[in-house]
């Protein structure tokens, strides 16, 4: 199944309606999308289900009560609404509708709705009548004002024998909406691979060959794809720098490594983008023990040999992939650059000058122009995690949400 809600945290709410019997399905289904569940239940849901059985379909502990102290201590209420990217509450009662449109704060889940910027999708259920009720219609209407978005109800028959609008919708239809939320994000749907930071060529057991690459712009790059919905690996040389949130990250040493981890990584991809600084040559042969400094020689030989161009074989190789490289460049700026999006057949050549001191490599700013065979567009100095998101926003207006690997 495609994994339409994949690295997505959802919070589920269940209020207390008979409806409450299909919510294991939902977290089922959900999870199969790829999410991450939490659930909360209101007290009245688990007098219709059990917390232990959505603990054991979420694979998380259940959250019931606002004022649990163990609970708080785990994973506090705000800390939990940070968390979620949605909130589903799946069934929603007349009375948690109610609830939600005056704004109640007085448990755990009216308290989270408080809490959250994250986008709320709720499925009603309950008796035909109850929907059609005035009051009900307009706490619906107030909830959708304030941007709540509903699934259903399902017309059909009822649990209480009734037939017409008011059953909860199907766990594939509340599932469908969920994914829904998210389509608007841009790169939601697409693999995107990175490479970053420097390698590392080794000469003897302790010495090798590097460059002085940070890898800050390409773990920015990551957090940014992963912000815009993206399912995102990020293949690091040696750096210091920890794994953004939600990244799937393979560490290399030599350009060689980064080669073979790509090559792997690209088959499912859509997006890759070179961001490391690889180095362009390797010793021939590292020796296998020290190389000692004997008393008669004054310089030194080390035999060097091409390294593979890793973005150039990635983007011959794979012609589908919409391939983004760095030209860093002292000199000739654009025409360098321009050469290199054409010789490694690229989609997009990112180029910034490192000639100087300010930007570029270990700096924490950035200022690069983003060169297609359309455009060329200068983004002025920034920090790189803006920049990261700029770039991002340009790379996912050329492959666009229909374009899915
Ligand atoms: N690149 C790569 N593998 C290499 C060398 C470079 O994947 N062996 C990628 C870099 O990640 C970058 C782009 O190619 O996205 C351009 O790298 P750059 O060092 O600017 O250019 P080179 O191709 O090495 O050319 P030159 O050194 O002549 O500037």
């Amino acid at each position: 199944m495609t994994q339409t809600l994949q690295n997505k945290r959802l919070l589920l709410g269940i209020t207390g309606g008979i409806a409450a019997y299909k919510s294991p399905d939902i977290v089922r289904r959900l999870r199969d999308a790829g999410a991450e569940v939490r659930v909360i239940m209101t007290r009245g849901a688990t007098e219709f289900i059990t917390p232990l059985t959505l603990q054991a379909v979420s694979a998380n502990r259940v959250h019931t009560d606002l004022l649990d102290v163990d609970a708080e201590a785990a994973m506090g209420h705000i800390e939990l609404a940070r968390w979620a990217d949605a909130i589903i509450v799946a069934p929603a009662t007349a009375d948690a509708l109610s609830r939600f449109a005056q704004g109640r704060a007085d448990d755990l889940l009216t308290t989270l709705l408080r809490a959250s910027d994250a986008p709320v999708l709720v499925a009603p259920a309950m008796n035909q009548a109850m929907w059609r009720d005035p009051a009900t219609q307009d706490n619906s209407k107030i909830l959708l004002q304030r941007g709540y978005q509903f699934v259903g109800p399902a017309e059909g028959a009822q649990a209480c024998g009734d037939i017409g609008a008011g059953r909860m919708s199907e766990p594939l239809a509340i599932v469908d909406a969920a994914t829904a939320l998210f389509e608007q994000q841009l790169l939601t749907g697409q693999h995107v691979v990175i490479t970053a930071g420097p390698t590392r060529e080794r000469i003897d057991p302790v010495r090798y060959l590097s460059n002085f690459s940070s890898g800050k712009m390409g773990f920015a790059l990551a957090e940014a794809a992963v912000e815009a919905g993206a399912k995102v690996t990020l293949i690091a040389g040696p750096v210091s720098l920890p794994t953004p949130d939600r990244v799937e990250r393979i560490d290399v040493i030599s350009a060689t490594d980064m080669l073979a981890a790509a090559e792997l990584s690209a088959a499912s991809a859509s997006v890759f983008i070179a961001a490391a600084a690889v180095a362009d040559f390797r010793p021939r042969a590292a020796a296998e023990q020290k190389i000692k400094k004997t008393s008669d020689i004054e310089t030194m030989r080390i035999d060097l040999v091409k390294n593979p161009d890793i973005l150039r074989s990635i983007a011959e190789s794979k012609r589908s992939l919409y391939c983004v490289g760095f030209a860093a460049e002292t000199e000739n700026l654009l025409a360098h650059a321009r050469a290199k999006l054409a010789q490694k057949s690229l989609n997009m050549i990112v180029m910034n000058d490192v000639s100087r001191s300010d930007i570029g490599f270990a700096a924490d700013d950035n200022e690069v122009v983003v060169i297609t065979s359309e455009h060329a567009i200068h983004l002025e100095k920034t920090k790189k995690r803006h920049l990261a998101r700029r770039l991002i926003q340009l790379i996912s207006e050329q492959v666009g949400p229909g374009n899915r690997a």
